[in-house]
């Protein structure tokens, strides 16, 4: 197993040691996040898990966890998913693994969310990752150039790129496309979160801003825990 792979499995096992019995748990997605929800099932906890994602769903439900959709369960009391970049204030870049959208309608809905990430995801300023865009499919390449107005708005001088796998275009759960905006440096990121959802066409961003209440990061010397 790679260095990386050891953190966020660390990382994993530490968030697991959070859950109790009784609870429900929003389960993130991404390689992380699956360290978490294998440490989660091997605690074979009296829990229900509500997945970001089919993925996370299948495999949650591979494991013998419980799990129900988001607004089928009470609120959820934690979610501990993964990132692509953390920088300060525990301000968030996701949706590398294109459940942004799922992934911020299970964030907003708990009451506690911590995040799970290897050492290289701590950044000085959000921005070298580039930014997912979540966008309807109807008209897309013109909600591209609103998406580019709306960066230059915040002096982020780049052009989104739809993303593409295997020649086809990346297809989210709830059937959008996705733009990646490579920004470089966001400075401002709450003024680029408003800009960008403000446009229409744009179903949400990766930017998770006000959202995680504690970091659990992996690093050489063990787990080590951040708060806003
Ligand atoms: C999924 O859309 C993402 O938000 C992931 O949580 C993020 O990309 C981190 O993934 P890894 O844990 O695989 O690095």
């Amino acid at each position: 197993m790679s260095d990386a792979e050891a953190q966020k499995k660390a990382a994993g096992e530490a968030a697991a040691a959070l859950v109790e019995s009784g609870m429900v748990v929003g389960l993130g997605t991404g390689s992380t996040a699956a360290w978490f929800v294998r440490a989660l099932a091997a605690r074979k906890l009296d829990i229900v898990g509500v997945p970001t994602s089919q993925a996370t769903g299948e495999l949650a439900a591979s494991l013998g966890i419980r799990i129900a959709e988001l607004g089928e369960t009470s609120q959820i009391d934690l979610t501990v998913d993964g990132a692509d970049e953390i920088g300060p204030g525990l301000s968030l870049i996701k949706g590398g693994g294109a459940a942004l959208l799922r992934e911020k309608l299970v964030w907003e809905a708990s009451k506690r969310c911590v995040v799970i990430a290897d050492a290289a995801k701590q950044v000085p300023t959000l921005g070298k990752y580039p930014l997912p865009i979540e966008v309807v499919t109807f008209g897309h390449q013109t909600t591209a150039l609103r998406i580019c107005d709306a960066l230059a708005e915040c002096d982020v001088g780049v052009a989104p790129r739809l993303r593409v796998r295997d020649g086809q275009p990346v297809r989210t759960d709830e059937g959008n496309l996705i733009y990646d905006a490579a920004c470089g440096r966001i400075e401002e990121p709450a003024a680029l979160a408003a800009a960008l959802k403000s446009v229409t066409g744009v179903v949400d961003h990766g930017l998770f801003l006000d959202l995680a209440d504690r970091a659990l990061i992996g690093g050489p010397g063990g787990v080590t825990t951040l708060e806003p």
